[in-house]
């Protein structure tokens, strides 16, 4: 979306997907604009950049132009119709996060927002959507008005259930007369809020008995209690990988109990079609939605019915990129492990520009940078051969998987197996490359490549500098320190104390501490220099699971901080805010870390004279990268030889 209006970008998106055989898509969301509000933080110019809002016709054409173009393939859009109370106003008064103080809306103003959802409505229908999905989760005022957390109200709009419901039940009857009966009318509902006093499955259960049949659908989540953070209920709207696949059942299964008529909708980390039908079988759902999982892969309903599931591209559940990005951040959503998110246009299925000339391509490394690259440059027809210095394809994701409650990060290595089985790839393991020119002249002669793309990779540091003291931790090249990627290694060998320094933003520091907890170690000490542990992270994401599996484990947390020394007792660390103040801990190992460094520019220079075309990509160029950026670098160069 640009200012509201739908972009050639967002096109490309739904297209991608509707070709993929999805039958039935969502667009969120197209905002309802009553006269008043509390214009919290420019909400209209924020909401109006990125969602069109329900008093700008001009929204239509461009909306108009995508239900076309889903609807060629047959498939299906519905829009979904939010109100918040952010914007308007609280259903019960309650003080905002800064302390102000917001009155509850009155029963004019409710009546005004139901009829603003009317003519919002009018627009979806005239965009030519073939629905209309009320949002009443992730802390909307439907939500607000039916939950009794958050709904005090004494008047006609609170106390029992039936007067919780009654803003619903308005909103639907205005929505209803302005769509008539040729459009889908139904719900996002929040069947488990998982707050004291919250919406539960049973609750929900009652709640569902009473909108059976006057709602065409209901689409069932969990996990919100509002807008603020500090609840960490945003954390569950979207649960991360820490949370099983399919972690809705309870909540649409309730649901589905009471609903007759209504039809019961499930989502939920429903990332394989089979998990999907069981959902269908044993009675859960109606129907299943799945957002991430065809984020990853536009075309898993179409992989599904021609049978080839082990080629879905897995959705590995770190919302680092998708919610990560988007809704934390508002940058543009990506994937992690799909780089034609956002980019269909160009990068879409279908739009792979063959090679001109066919070439032999020498990878060198098989962490997810390589193996990208070999994907890719084999379907544009190149010929490729990957070598790899160890047994296994996968690179540092094959440490990433070992973090608890980590191991879908290991998906995409499976999937990469796959893919190059089907292609002509041909993978030399136990191949290390090394550094030698004569080496390196014998696998010229041997393999006689066109281009080589480079992609070794990088090591973790653990000397200890980094952009906070400028400096390497005096002691660091003691016996008793560890790198990140060195004390996977010592599994089942551990024993003692540990103390864990980790200067970077993301889950590493904090996987590799409760890793060590699960491994033998007696007590582990996380230090960090932020004022929490991953501060890249947000409750968008996985941040809430990160610091309470970290409480779980019993790991000490000390924030503000770093190390001073190492010695063979252990570890003197310092409070950054709080000159002089010093601890000493004593640990049986430490485990620092700062960053990763690059493997050198050696091989490339060793190519150099030998070869025409030579690239490097992922993490031998910018070291400490994600899986995103060596994917994507990955593609990038392959997309071009
Ligand atoms: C514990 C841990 C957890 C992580 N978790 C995440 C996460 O949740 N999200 C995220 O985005 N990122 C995460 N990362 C980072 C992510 O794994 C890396 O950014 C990514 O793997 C880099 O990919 P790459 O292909 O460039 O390099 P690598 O993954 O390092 O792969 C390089 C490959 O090249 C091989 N190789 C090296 N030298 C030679 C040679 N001379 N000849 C032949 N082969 C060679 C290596 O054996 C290796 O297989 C994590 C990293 C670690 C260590
Ligand atoms: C990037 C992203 C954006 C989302 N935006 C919305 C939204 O605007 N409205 C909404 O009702 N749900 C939104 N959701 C939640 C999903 O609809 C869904 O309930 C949730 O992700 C669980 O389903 P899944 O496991 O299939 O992803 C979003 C999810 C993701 C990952
Ligand atoms: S960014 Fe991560 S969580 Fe989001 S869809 Fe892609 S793989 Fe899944």
């Amino acid at each position: 979306m640009r200012d509201g209006i739908a972009t050639d970008v967002l096109n490309d998106y739904f297209v991608e997907r509707a070709k993929g055989g999805v039958g039935l898509s969502e667009l969120s969301q197209l905002i309802i604009k009553p006269s008043f509000g509390v214009h919290q933080a420019d909400w209209e110019y924020d909401s109006a950049r990125r969602f069109p809002i329900q008093n700008k016709a001009e929204v239509v054409p461009g909306l108009q132009k995508l239900t076309e173009a889903v609807h060629k393939f047959g498939s299906k859009i519905f829009m979904e119709v939010s109100s918040w109370i952010w914007i308007y106003g609280p259903v019960s008064s309650m003080p905002f996060e800064t302390g102000l103080e917001l009155r509850e809306i009155t029963v004019s103003q409710i009546r005004e927002i139901v009829e603003r959802f009317g003519e919002a409505s009018k627009l979806v229908k005239q965009a030519g959507f073939d629905g209309v999905d009320l949002h009443g989760t992730h802390g909307a005022m439907i939500e607000n008005f039916y939950s009794p957390a958050t709904n005090r109200r004494t008047d006609r709009y609170g106390g029992s259930l039936e007067n919780r419901m009654r803003f619903l039940f308005e909103v639907v009857d205005a929505v209803r007369s302005a769509v008539g009966d040729n459009l889908a009318v139904g719900m996002r509902l929040c069947a488990d809020e998982k707050v004291e006093n919250g919406v539960t499955p049973e609750y929900a259960a009652k709640m569902a008995e009473l909108f059976d049949g006057k709602i065409d659908f209901v689409n069932v989540g969990t996990g919100s209690a509002g807008y603020f953070e500090a609840t960490n209920q945003t954390a569950h709207q979207s649960e991360p990988l820490y949370v099983l696949p399919g972690y809705g059942a309870v909540a649409s299964a309730s649901v589905k109990r009471s609903a007759k008529k209504t039809r019961v909708g499930a989502v939920g980390r429903i990332l394989d079609p089979l998990l999907a039908d069981e959902f269908i079988r044993k009675g859960f759902a109606d129907y299943v939605g799945m957002t991430r999982a065809l984020i990853a892969d536009p075309e898993l309903p179409n992989k599904t019915i021609s049978g080839k599931l082990e080629d879905i591209r897995p959705c590995i559940g770190t919302l680092q990129d998708c919610w990560g990005r988007s809704v934390a951040h508002e940058w543009p959503m990506r994937c992690t492990v799909n780089p034609a998110v956002g980019r269909e246009g160009e990068r879409g299925v279908g739009n792979f520009k063959s090679a001109t000339t066919k070439k032999k391509i020498l990878v060198i490394g098989a962490g997810p940078a390589g193996l990208e690259a070999a994907r890719v440059a084999s379907q544009r027809g190149h010929d490729v051969v990957v070598y790899e210095a160890s047994s296994k394809i996968g690179g540092q994701l094959n440490l990433a998987r070992l973090l608890p409650g980590r191991a879908d990060v290991g998906g995409i290595v499976k999937w990469y197996e796959t893919q190059l089985k089907e292609s002509n790839v041909r993978i030399e393991l136990n191949k290390r490359v090394p550094a030698d020119p004569e080496v390196i002249r014998f696998l010229i002669d041997e393999e006689k490549p066109d281009a080589v793309i480079i992609g070794t990779g990088s090591n973790a540091r653990k000397d200890g500098l980094q952009m906070i003291t400028y400096r390497e931790v005096s002691g660091w090249d003691s016996q008793n320190v560890y790198s990140v990627d060195e004390i996977f290694s010592l599994k089942g060998k551990i024993q003692g104390e540990a103390l864990v320094a980790d200067s970077t933003t993301y889950v590493i520091g904090a996987g590799v501490a409760e890793w060590l907890t699960k491994n033998g170690a007696s007590k582990v000490t996380l230090v960090t220099p932020h004022p929490h542990v991953a501060p890249e992270l947000s409750n968008y994401n996985q941040l809430a699971y990160v610091t309470e599996r970290l409480l779980a484990a019993s790991v000490r947390i000390v924030t503000f901080s770093w190390v001073r020394r190492i010695d063979e007792r252990g570890a003197v660390i310092y409070r950054i805010t709080e000159p002089g103040r010093e601890e000493e801990i004593n640990v049986d190992r430490v485990i620092l870390h700062t960053g990763r460094t690059h493997k050198g520019t050696k091989l490339k220079d060793l190519f150099s004279s030998l070869v025409g075309e030579i690239y490097e990509i992922g993490d031998c160029i910018y070291a400490g990268n994600t899986i995103r950026g060596a994917i994507e670098a990955g593609y990038e160069v392959a997309s071009t030889i």
